[in-house]
């Protein structure tokens, strides 16, 4: 890792290496910042474009947005809104509870506790755990369904005060958070005072791999910094004094990597690490001109389902969107989709309905507002969730409707 950027504006996130932009997403807005209908003050927008480190391969964003901007008390998203996602959740509780969290009286961390979906868990079992979520509104969830939260950021500082008063963690777990944080140098200090010293990081995030073979561009938006692969997590890991020891693909959220790291020469890597890397090397997941081709790939989808919208509307057919999905601030403001293409969005999510979606201010109408009555199309946001949507859903499907599909293609099913 020689390689070194001449401008701080484009040094990496993780070994000041040169990271070179590969696709611009253009103007966007917060994509969690859902807003009151009567609010006419100014909306915060940044340049969503995305590059690659040339030194360590790590994928990152080109500019950063300020975390409090993003988590805070306002933050919408609650991770139980899935059935799939508990279910998930659980069993990943349980996979700790039977493997590392089984010696005497072990401490147990989550960065990202979000709603205490995960920790409940553990919480119920009687392990001692903790919480980092500096978003107040799910925090309150969190606390309320009996898990311990510490309503902050992790970072050094705060893990530092964590090990001094409850001791080290036998396992510190983040899901769908890691990828959010920019400052992984402050982070791997936070673990490098945290963690026992035969604990185990595990994270589980996006995984490039998928992004690319979908051309899922949703899944980059302003809290997704980082597109993870085994290869750069590797890089990283070892930029910090850790190794990456296993890798487990995920079904979830449109295919994850589970990574397990542990301090350097701790634990033996499994076979699934060299597995994973040789994989990347064969497909060559790092090289430039796979992302160039990702980012024509993009662009064919834009124009394909912004024809595809336009039809339907010049057919007067009546087209309503499913999930106000963080991505999908990526899609409706790459895309310039608004209401005259799309009427509103239904969404489980208190918090977000009877508001306006970022950017194109399209109305967030509760789940039941689906039915009364059912559209001709709809536009599936939450495409990760379709099998559980589509199984709720059912009725819609019966009664002529058809649902609208951009990922890995534009299709209407
Ligand atoms: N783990 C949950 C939540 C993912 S959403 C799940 O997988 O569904 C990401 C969460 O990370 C948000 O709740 C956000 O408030 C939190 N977060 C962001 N930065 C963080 C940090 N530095 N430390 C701890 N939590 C953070
Ligand atoms: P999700 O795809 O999990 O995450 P992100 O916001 O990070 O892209 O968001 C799913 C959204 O879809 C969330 O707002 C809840 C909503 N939803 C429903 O309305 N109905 C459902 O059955 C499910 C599973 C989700
Ligand atoms: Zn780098």
């Amino acid at each position: 890792m020689t390689e070194r950027a001449s401008d701080a504006a484009t040094a990496c996130r993780v070994c000041r290496g040169a990271v070179t932009e590969f696709l611009d997403l253009g103007r966007q807005p917060l994509s969690d910042a859902f807003r009151d209908r009567a609010d006419t003050g100014p909306e915060f927008f940044f340049r969503l474009a995305v590059g690659q480190c040339a030194s360590c391969t790590m994928v990152q964003l080109m500019e950063e947005v300020p975390r409090e901007a993003m988590f805070n008390d306002q933050y919408p998203y609650f991770s139980s809104g899935s059935a799939v996602m508990r279910k998930h959740f659980t069993e990943t509780a349980q996979f700790f509870l039977e493997t590392e969290l089984t010696g005497p009286d072990p401490f147990a961390v989550e960065i990202g506790c979000n709603d205490g979906i995960m920790l409940q868990t553990i919480s119920d079992a009687g392990v001692r755990h903790l919480g980092f979520e500096p978003s107040g509104s799910v925090a309150r969830v969190a606390r309320e369904n009996g898990v311990s939260v510490r309503t902050d950021f992790f970072e050094e500082s705060t893990a530092a005060e964590v090990r001094a008063t409850h001791g080290p963690a036998a396992v510190v777990f983040a899901a769908n958070t890691l990828c959010h944080i920019p400052y992984l140098d402050s982070i791997f200090r936070g673990l490098d005072v945290l963690l026992d010293d035969n604990g185990v990081f595990v994270f589980e995030d996006p995984y490039l791999g998928d992004i690319v073979q979908k051309t899922s561009f949703d899944q980059i938006y302003d809290e997704h910094f980082y597109l993870f692969s085994a290869h750069s997590v590797q890089n990283t890991a070892a930029e910090f004094g850790f190794e990456l020891v296993d890798v487990a693909r995920l079904g979830v959220h449109g295919g994850e990597v589970r990574y397990t790291l542990a301090r350097a020469g701790k634990r033996e890597p499994s076979a699934a690490v060299a597995a994973m890397l040789e994989e990347e090397s064969e497909r060559r997941l790092a090289e430039p001109e796979t992302l160039r081709e990702f980012a024509a790939a993009v662009g064919r989808i834009r124009d394909d389902l912004v024809s595809l919208l336009s039809d339907l509307r010049a057919q007067g057919k009546r087209v309503v969107a499913y999930g106000a999905t963080a991505k999908s601030a990526t899609v409706t403001n790459f895309c310039d989709i608004d209401t005259a293409l799309v009427s509103h969005v239904c969404d489980s999510t208190p918090a977000k309905q009877e508001r306006l979606s970022p950017g194109k201010h399209i109305p967030v109408l509760p789940s039941e507002a689906f039915s009364a009555p059912y559209p001709d199309y709809a536009l599936l946001f939450a495409w990760n969730h379709a099998d559980e949507i589509m199984a709720k859903e059912q009725e819609f499907r019966r009664g002529g409707g058809r649902w609208i599909l951009y990922v890995p293609s534009v299709r209407v099913v």
